[in-house]
């Protein structure tokens, strides 16, 4: 694993993501109530962009046809099957990076 320079802190405000892609992986990254958070950026359904999902309640809603995943452990939130990798993540001297696989 390798940390990865995502953003500078300020450009990912509360509620806002931005999307990473890392050897053909997409992987977004999300601040969201105060905490930052890194998954799988496509859909386990048809493939809809969870980088532009509305965050809600500690989950990320997909923009396409609504499934929810949890932010945290990238669990399905209704059925809590789990779906999507999740990657750490850290925030040091103004810079968010995350741990992404060689
Ligand atoms: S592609 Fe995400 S819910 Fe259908």
């Amino acid at each position: 694993m390798v940390w990865k320079r995502v953003c500078a802190s300020q450009e990912l405000n509360e509620g806002q993501s931005v999307e990473v892609v890392h050897n053909g992986d997409v992987i977004a990254v999300y601040r969201h109530a105060g905490m930052l958070y890194a998954i799988d950026g496509v859909c386990m359904h048809q493939g809809g962009p969870l980088a532009r999902g509305r965050l809600v309640d500690g989950t990320v809603i997909c923009p396409w046809h609504g499934w929810q995943y949890e932010l945290s452990t990238g669990n399905h939130a209704i059925t809590c099957k789990p779906m999507l990798k999740t990657f750490g993540i850290q925030e040091a001297g103004g810079t968010i990076e995350v741990d992404l696989p060689e």
